[in-house]
């Protein structure tokens, strides 16, 4: 029994190992406990709060609407819904969008389009959606069959049925693709949760040249890469494709709940009124947020300046390699940051907080950085000299 579960006193479930931190407030780069520490947070909330806490457009937006209407069910027309939906297809390949809450749902969203598609449009009984070793789709029943780890599914089963996992980044299995029948392909252009993996090029383009020659539905899971994350709105862009749909959440709404899926056309025929909803998706105050968030993110410099202290920032951590043989490798593309590390990423983390720097792990041995995209040269300054702090103490205490 852990210390936790002993702990009747605690009303939540046991669902998360939280840090012995409680954060209270948020700005910028910038958090703050309740004790009135202040700590650089290079998670952004795990990929969400792409543009910093609190930035001022989103809030300012969100209030507005807040005087207005905080709810009103999908039977009505929601402004800001269409408005979100224009800039999001305006900026992508996609022709449509569903909105809903969360990252899981967006995929649930795009596992049943997949399946109407299939049966529906193309009047074929396939059902199956191919994903990845390592993935990570998501909590829910389906989605977390949809991810490619074991220790997922444990206690769950039986999974949903219908997913195959192929290993990832590898050209010889994916031959095996001409002798299936899916409905879809899903895959992570950068395996966030599976250890900051990116996507290689080549197999990718093959990827999308079977989808497209056997009709398959390719279906990218941008919930961590998209919104900026990678350098670019959406991390396919820069891999030459042109996914079928596109499922994003976490920086969406800038920290507000949303996710949504982006199909073309053809695969958005797949849903019909009543083949799929949800009570919030879409909702006015967080289509609010995703507005002033996607609006700011494509008629601002931002993306571009980004780009930069990505580059900035791969160069400093090249550095802080040459000094720690602890670092094996870097990993990741614009501001999604993996170190694969000697021994434990969690021990590395923990350090880092003592020190008031919040990053995460990504599996056992990858430390995970994602800093904001408003990021300064000199947060990025901070962030190295802390973890030079951290890998000197465990280089001197031998640990
Ligand atoms: C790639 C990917 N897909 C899906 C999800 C699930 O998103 P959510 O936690 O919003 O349900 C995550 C969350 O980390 C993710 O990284």
């Amino acid at each position: 029994m852990t210390d936790n579960a002993s702990d009747f006193a605690n009303p939540l479930m046991e669902t998360y190992s939280r840090f012995p931190v409680t954060l209270v407030k948020g700005k910028g780069s910038y958090v703050w406990d309740d004790q009135g520490n202040k700590y650089l947070d290079f998670t952004s909330g795990i990929a969400t709060c792409n543009l910093g806490h609190v930035p001022e457009i989103v809030k300012e937006k969100v209030e507005e609407q807040l005087q207005n209407l905080w709810h009103c069910s999908n039977l009505y027309h929601i402004p800001n819904q269409k408005e979100l939906a224009s800039l999001l297809t305006a900026n992508s390949c996609g022709d449509r969008v569903f909105f809903c809450n969360s990252g899981a749902e967006a995929n649930e969203a795009a596992i049943k389009l997949a399946r109407r598609y299939a049966q529906k449009i193309k009047g074929t009984d396939a059902y199956e959606v191919i994903t990845f070793e390592k993935s990570f789709h998501g909590r829910t029943l389906a989605t977390l069959s949809a991810t490619g780890q074991e220790k997922i599914h444990q206690g769950f089963l039986p999974l949903v049925q219908g997913f195959q996992y192929l290993p990832y980044n590898d050209l010889a299995t994916l031959e095996q693709l001409y002798n299936l029948e899916p409905a879809a392909v899903l895959l992570e252009m950068v395996q966030g949760e599976g250890g900051v993996i990116p996507a290689d090029p080549e197999w990718v383009q093959k990827l999308a040249q079977i989808c497209k020659e056997k009709d398959i539905l390719l279906m990218v899971d941008e919930i961590q890469t998209g919104i900026g994350r990678t350098g670019t709105l959406f991390a396919y862009e820069q891999y030459g494709i042109e996914p079928d749909v596109i499922s994003i959440a976490k920086g969406l709404g800038s920290g507000f709940p949303i996710g949504a899926i982006i199909a073309k056309e053809k695969a958005a025929q797949g849903f019909e009124p009543g083949s799929h909803g949800s009570t919030f998706g879409g909702n006015p105050l967080a289509t609010a947020a995703g507005v002033a968030t996607v609006s700011h993110l494509t008629t601002s410099n931002i993306l571009d300046q980004a780009a930069q202290i990505a580059d900035y920032f791969d160069t400093q951590l090249v550095n802080l390699k040459n000094k720690f043989s602890l670092i094996k490798e870097i990993r990741g593309i614009g501001l999604l940051k993996g170190l694969v590390v000697e021994g434990n990423a969690l021990k590395i983390v923990k350090k880092a907080l003592a020190h008031q720097l919040l990053i995460l792990t990504a599996g056992p041995d990858v430390v995970r950085i994602l800093p904001a995209l408003t990021s300064s040269i000199e947060e990025v300054n901070e962030c190295i000299t802390t973890l030079e702090k951290v890998f000197l103490e465990i280089r001197e205490k031998g640990e």
